[in-house]
């Protein structure tokens, strides 16, 4: 990197770059190598790399070096896949495509998309466990994010059974499914971010509500992508929500109020980021640059 630069002029796609490198440096082969490829298959696909960027971003506002969290951002990575290759599964949202291409289960088999996904599991706490070399830092990394793992999953099957308490209205069961199934991965982006920056207690609870407000914001346009785009654009099946009875924003709201959702998101988002300085403004781009995504 050229000295002169400040760390938040950074770019994005040089950020990337280096998860790319520490995550492929990370797999290395450990696997037989079917397993190998079908899990390098689903993890270099194309993604956006959203959960990484703001675990680095995140250490970058509170005054850290990205590479302090290059393993914080790899783990995260894993999971998000893993939780990818086993939502298009048939037994799940059922798909074909994903980023543009056939998804782990058409590219291989059923059999090998459950391993990978189980595989990428492994290799996230592993990652975390072995490639963070102060011990205080690696365990309250591995809490976060197997505290989110779980919430995810929770929330998968918030979305797959529909089974809530009877108590709840119809806006708590979307809020919690998608604060469950989308949030929670991406809070701990934020908190491990800010764990391996040195994060102060007032930072971390700062970075928490920028992510809560951004998961619901980040499911929210994703359920409107799926009402207003194609698949060609999205790289995935549009239109299926409403199809497989899905709770989502643009159905319970439409489409317009569901617009206005994502703004006073945003807003609540990037607030949160009040008693931040100027380091923290790549994250405030990109709660801009996730509302307003079209793809
Ligand atoms: C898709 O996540 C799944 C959701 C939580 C909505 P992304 O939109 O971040 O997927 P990729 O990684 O960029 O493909
Ligand atoms: C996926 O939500 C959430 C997780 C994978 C945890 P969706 O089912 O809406 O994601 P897409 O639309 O298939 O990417
Ligand atoms: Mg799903
Ligand atoms: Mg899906
Ligand atoms: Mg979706």
């Amino acid at each position: 990197m050229d000295p002169d630069l400040q760390p938040n002029q950074i770019t994005d796609e040089e950020l990337i770059e280096q998860i790319d490198g520490a995550l492929d440096g990370f797999i290395d082969h450990k696997m037989p190598s079917d397993l190998n490829d079908a899990v390098c298959y689903a993890l270099f696909g194309g993604g956006k790399r959203i959960r990484p960027l703001l675990c680095l971003r995140a250490c970058i506002a509170v005054g850290g070096e990205a590479e302090d969290a290059w393993p914080a951002a790899g783990s995260l990575e894993l999971i998000h896949t893993f939780s990818l290759v086993h939502d298009d599964l048939p037994a799940m949202d059922d798909d074909d495509l994903r980023r543009g291409r056939p998804t782990l289960h058409k590219y291989t088999n059923e059999a090998m998309a459950i391993l990978a996904g189980d595989a990428m599991t492994a290799l996230a706490f592993e990652m975390l466990a072995v490639n963070i070399d102060d011990a205080e830092t690696s365990k309250r990394c591995i809490a976060e994010l197997s505290k989110a793992t779980r919430d995810m999953i929770g929330g998968q099957v918030y979305d797959t059974f529909r089974e809530f308490p009877e108590s709840w209205g119809d806006m708590t069961r979307l809020k919690m499914t998608h604060s469950d199934k989308t949030g929670a991965l991406l809070i701990a982006s934020v908190q491990m971010g800010g764990i391996c920056g040195g994060a102060s207690e007032q930072q971390l609870k700062a970075l928490w509500c920028y992510a809560h407000a951004l998961g619901l914001m980040f499911q929210a346009v994703d359920d409107l992508l799926d009402v207003t785009q194609t698949t060609e654009k999205m790289g995935k099946a549009t239109g299926k929500d409403a199809d497989q009875g899905k709770l989502t924003y643009p159905g319970l709201l439409g489409v317009d109020a569901t617009r206005q959702e994502i703004v006073k998101l945003r807003k609540e988002a990037i607030d949160a980021l009040g008693d931040f300085d100027e380091k923290a403004e790549p994250l405030r781009k990109l709660a801009w640059r996730l509302a307003n995504r079209e793809s």
